[in-house]
């Protein structure tokens, strides 16, 4: 059977059992701030499990396209080096909202897998909860599976969570024995040895984990199943490899011609770029980018590995861009995504890997170098791993990567210490910032302090609750301000302070969590009177930075309907005489764009 075809029969199956099919969530998710990638299937039903949306039906299939690269569920130390773990998935799920429980859950997946898909059910292994006697009854009421081919395993087997919070819940395994006897088959294998691979996940979604820890009952009982299309397409199809099938030998092939190597013989660089260009491919196809942070570092790293690997097959010239046409025909039959996006997805990648070329050759020479003079099972110190990435842009794990390859270790936390050290010293090059524990503050009042009313009045009478001495003036807090702190790269306003023959001219404004600190200048003989001051703004200052603040929204407007939605914003300057916009966008912007 083909991959397609298994992916279609699965759905069909449970279409027939009255599930409505939800397509994939993107993997990059919408309104989940506790996820980088989607990285289940239940991902997008998370709300109903948590009783905060009603679902439409109560029970669904998908396909789901997940990546798991950070966090709770984290691969990738494994793929590419064996044969079974990927960045990027597709997770085949049932899910029961609040309907049918263990039962069906049992029995559909079972007759699916023996059935529908005539697995052997003396390959064929489960597991279940220690606490969870009812699904191992199920299991031999409701299953011909033979009782020792039950096995009860703990928490950090049989407890799924979906991450450090959420739903989770009991859960029971199906594992698939690969080796070539099955004579050689035993029960200790099963979660230890990598011969055994567990094909699909009976969730049994009944808790929420909460920050605190704790664990709480959900109001109903849900079933949420997650299957490898990948596993399952390897078994179904008798390979012992998920690289040895139809989801990933075009790209192989692909490769097998433009490097002129063969894949047997050197089968590790083949399997990283054929895993690592689907997740580029399907995390650019929903709107992620490579980049310095967050999700798109993750981007730049996964690329940056794959194009090192492409070393290796002696593939120097960029050439990840150019498997996107076919891994992009292969997939979008199911994802139609991908072709309507591949002719960006191809200009980002492209555009990236040469970047990176640029570096690379030197970055391995310098690398090479190091390691050379290294004895086996010796440290690359921090500054030496730092170096690497603030100069050729060597991710930490690309370092350490290459390092393992000659038995040699890096020093993560020297490595951390630089990182830090260089974020303090950009910190440090930043205007004057106001640190508490540097300020002697001299209390008037101990009212609650910093009302802002400067949308209403640019003029007020105030009351000074403290000050403080600094270099060039003084420091004020007052009960209430007319001025507009500095904040989201906006300057704060200008204007002066008066009180009892007192004139102070206020040359900045900022704000230290809740308090708005007033920068002046001027002379004060007798602070007594200042308990009752006159507040003025300086309107045009303030209008002049309105008009820019305005003029930035028209900007990125602008360049959005220009460039597309992958414009990014990534900061702003907005002054009374000018403006400053930076932003990101995969490639150079040409004057005609
Ligand atoms: N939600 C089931 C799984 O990810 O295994």
């Amino acid at each position: 059977m083909k991959s397609s075809e298994i992916r279609k029969s699965f759905i069909e199956f449970f279409q027939k059992k009255d599930h409505k099919f939800i397509r994939s969530a993107p993997v990059v998710p919408i309104g989940d701030p506790t996820l980088l990638f989607t990285n289940a299937g239940m991902n997008q039903f998370k709300p109903i499990f948590l009783d905060e949306s009603k679902p439409e039906h109560v029970r669904a299939v998908n396909s789901q396209k997940c990546i798991r690269v950070s966090g709770k569920h984290n691969d990738l130390e494994e793929v590419g080096i064996d044969t079974f773990h990927h960045t990027f998935f597709e997770m085949l799920g049932n899910w029961s909202f609040g309907d049918y429980y263990k039962k069906d859950a049992i029995k559909w997946a079972w007759e699916l897998l023996t059935d529908v898909w005539g697995l052997d059910k003396n390959r064929l292994w489960v597991t279940v909860y220690k606490e969870d006697q009812e699904a191992y009854e199920l299991w031999l009421s409701q299953t011909d599976i033979e009782e020792d081919r039950v096995l009860w395993f703990g928490k950090k087997e049989n407890f799924w969570e979906m991450g450090e919070t959420g739903p989770c819940g009991p859960c029971s395994e199906i594992h698939y024995y690969i080796g070539e006897n099955i004579a050689n088959q035993s029960s200790e294998g099963v979660n230890i040895d990598a011969q055994y691979w567990e094909l699909w996940n009976l969730v049994f979604i009944q808790n929420e984990r909460l920050a605190d820890g704790s664990l709480v009952q959900l109001s109903q009982s849900h079933v949420d199943t997650g299957a490898g299309l990948e596993r399952i397409t390897s078994v179904l199809q008798n390979k012992t490899s998920n690289y040895e099938t139809d989801l990933f030998q075009p790209v192989i092939k692909e490769l097998e011609s433009k490097s002129k190597i063969k894949y047997v013989d050197n089968p590790v660089p083949f399997q990283v770029i054929a895993d690592h260009i689907r997740m580029l491919c399907f995390s650019i196809a929903d709107g992620a980018l490579p980049s310095n942070e967050g999700r798109g570092y993750v981007l730049r790293r996964i690329l940056r590995r794959a194009s090192r690997f492409g070393r290796v097959l002696k593939l120097e010239e960029p050439f990840l861009h150019k498997l996107v046409p076919s891994l992009c025909e292969l997939m979008s039959e199911a994802y139609p995504e991908l072709m309507e996006k591949s002719t960006h997805i191809k200009l980002v990648i492209g555009t990236e890997e040469t970047l990176f070329n640029q570096t690379l050759g030197r970055g391995i020479n310098h690398l090479e170098k190091l390691i050379d003079k290294l004895d086996s099972g010796s440290t690359i110190s921090g500054e030496d791993a730092f170096k690497l990435y603030d100069t050729y842009g060597f991710p930490i794990d690309l370092t350490q990567l290459i390092a393992r390859e000659n038995d040699i270790k890096v020093d993560e936390d020297g490595f951390d210490s630089e990182m830090s050290k260089q974020k303090k010293k950009a910190r440090q090059s930043g205007k004057f910032k106001l640190k508490d524990k540097n300020i002697n503050w001299v209390t008037l009042s101990s009212e609650k302090d910093s009302e802002f009313v400067g949308y209403e009045y640019l003029k007020t009478s105030s009351r000074v609750l403290k000050y403080a001495e600094i270099e060039n003036g003084f420091i004020i807090v007052l009960d209430k301000t007319p001025f507009y702190a500095e904040s989201g790269g906006q300057v704060g306003d200008i204007g002066s302070i008066s009180f009892d023959g007192v004139d102070l001219t206020v040359i900045d404004v900022q704000k230290q969590n809740e308090m708005i600190v007033h920068l002046c200048k001027g002379e004060v003989s007798n602070w007594s009177k200042a308990t009752s001051v006159k507040c003025l703004v300086d309107e045009d200052h303030r209008n002049n930075v309105k008009r820019n603040h305005t003029a930035t929204h028209l900007l990125h407007a602008a360049l959005k309907s220009v460039l597309g939605d992958q414009v990014q914003q990534a900061g702003s300057l907005v002054h009374p005489n000018y403006l400053r916009f930076d932003l990101t966008y995969f490639e150079k912007i040409s004057k005609y764009k």
